[in-house]
């Protein structure tokens, strides 16, 4: 029996497979996000411990005599959130998130300091966590004198399972501390924020085993002391639940945030459009990342001015769309990380015109999305990776007219993977089924049977060509 642990930012999820990788049971527990300021987003380190006790007491409570079979733990969870403890392992601060905007400043001194673009692979963006650490030294250095170790949301959570501090290179990767290419500290890097390799967790792959869970632990769930993976990053543990380890087929989520996720077989940067390069959560592998941080969410912002559900919005549309809306959306209402680079852009709708309703503008909605995607895959492509196929995750993948704009707008097949979960919790399950010696990656880590396919449609691709380039150049605005 195997647990994948997922510490989400809106949840907790702890899904309990048998050695077969079938699901057995899961548990989800709410968190919250706080937002104090403008561009602010954070949340109590304390609420994930609290979030996953009851989470994986619940599963305990359901499942007995699996959880007394268990023998494999992975972790993954929400990337680059700056957990910052004193020396008695005590949270210093509320956690600094990974969509917090507050570091745009620092994010500009550090790329003066230290080549981060080199030995990090990536720009050095608002999300990630070095910079939050700048912020912290200027705006609270009586926080930062005090910090002495620094860990990402999922690694909190290792610390109270097991007792020690230990991080996977995936997620530490967008920490931008790593030399990418060379999976480990980079002490350069690290002086830059004037931090130290002392005050980073151990580095361990994806798959290995970082400690065991803690006696106490073990005797409260009814489990033995199972070994506990290094797990990753979301994004990564999604990857590997998906079976995405080589070169060929990526994912495009569409969840609150956008992801476009292919694996590379070598370190590959592309700082320029802002492409994330990190390590994989399995040895001897990297992979790239688009990012777009409005992606659901856009749909969302638009449900909450017209008070409807998003379901309810896509609904208001035909079931099969000819062509682009009138209407041009530009999807960054909180800024935008690939490929812009701008965690100050902000969202526009254009063109619009007297005759116009509401499903022009969900249609617009929908359209820039899949722009913005347009965009991830291009900026992959400059680096080096093409993708022609997809697996298409999230809840926006739901949609099926906004899936078919996706296909015509960034030409690949979308693969929606056959009912069943393929999240991150499951890759961080099969990540610590590793760590417990269940298998490698080639026989772990295997691809989900695909239910359906949705082609670009040749008419329709031709349709969104031009629109699609209006986009472009509607950025950046004009005066
Ligand atoms: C990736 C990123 C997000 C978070 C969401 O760089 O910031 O995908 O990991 O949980």
């Amino acid at each position: 029996m195997y647990i994948g642990l997922d510490i989400g930012t809106s949840g907790v999820k702890a899904l309990l497979v048998g050695e077969d990788f079938a699901p057995v049971g899961q548990a989800h527990a709410a968190l919250t996000v706080s937002r104090p300021h403008h561009g602010w987003s954070e949340q109590d380190p304390e609420s994930w411990i609290t979030a996953c006790e009851a989470a994986m007491d619940e599963l305990a409570k359901a499942h007995p005599d699996a959880m007394a079979r268990l023998s494999g733990i992975g972790l993954s969870g929400q990337m680059h959130g700056a957990t910052l403890l004193d020396a008695d392992d005590r949270p210093l601060r509320p956690a600094i998130l990974w969509n917090d905007g507050r570091s745009g400043t620092e994010c500009a001194e550090l790329e003066e300091m230290a080549d981060f673009r080199g030995i990090g692979g990536n720009i050095v963006m608002a999300g990630f966590t070095a910079p939050k650490l700048r912020w912290v030294e200027k705006h609270e250095p009586e926080i930062f004198a005090k910090v002495a170790k620094v860990l990402l949301p999922k690694d909190f959570v290792r610390l109270w399972l097991t007792g020690d501090y230990a991080s996977d290179m995936s997620d530490a990767a967008g920490t931008l501390w790593l030399d990418v290419k060379a999976r480990k500290w980079s002490p350069e890097l690290l002086a830059a924020t004037n931090l130290t390799e002392a005050q980073m967790p151990r580095l361990v792959e994806g798959s290995e085993s970082s400690g065991t869970l803690r006696p106490a632990l073990a005797e409260r769930w009814g489990t033995p002391e199972a070994a506990v993976a290094g797990g990753g990053g979301d994004n990564a543990a999604t990857a590997c639940g998906m079976g995405i380890t080589a070169p060929g087929t990526g994912f495009l989520s569409l969840g609150t945030s956008g992801v476009l996720f292919a694996a590379t077989d070598r370190f590959a940067p592309n700082t320029e459009e802002a492409v994330h390069a990190f390590c994989h959560a399995v040895p001897g592998v990297w992979h790239q990342m688009g990012v777009i941080l409005s992606a659901v969410d856009s749909l969302t912002w638009l449900g909450e001015i017209t008070g409807r559900s998003g379901p309810e919005l896509t609904g208001l549309l035909p079931s099969k769309l000819g062509g682009p809306s009138g209407a041009l959306f530009l999807p960054y209402l909180s800024g935008e990380r690939t490929p812009h680079n701008a965690p100050d852009a902000s969202g526009s709708l254009l063109n619009l015109r007297r005759d116009q309703g509401l499903p022009d503008l969900v249609h617009a909605v929908l359209d820039g999305v899949a722009f913005a995607f347009g965009d991830c895959v291009r900026a992959l492509e400059a680096a080096g990776t093409n993708i022609d196929a997809a697996y298409a995750v999230g809840g926006g993948a739901q949609s099926r007219q906004w899936l078919e704009i996706m296909a015509a707008v960034t030409g690949l097949r979308l693969l929606i993977p056959a009912a069943g979960d393929f999240g991150a919790a499951f890759g961080a399950a099969r990540l610590g089924a590793m760590a417990a010696g269940a298998g490698d990656a080639e026989t772990v880590l295997t691809p989900p049977p695909v239910q359906k396919e949705i082609a670009p449609d040749p008419e329709l691709r031709d349709a969104y060509r031009s629109a699609y380039e209006r986009f472009r150049a509607a950025y950046p605005p004009k005066g």
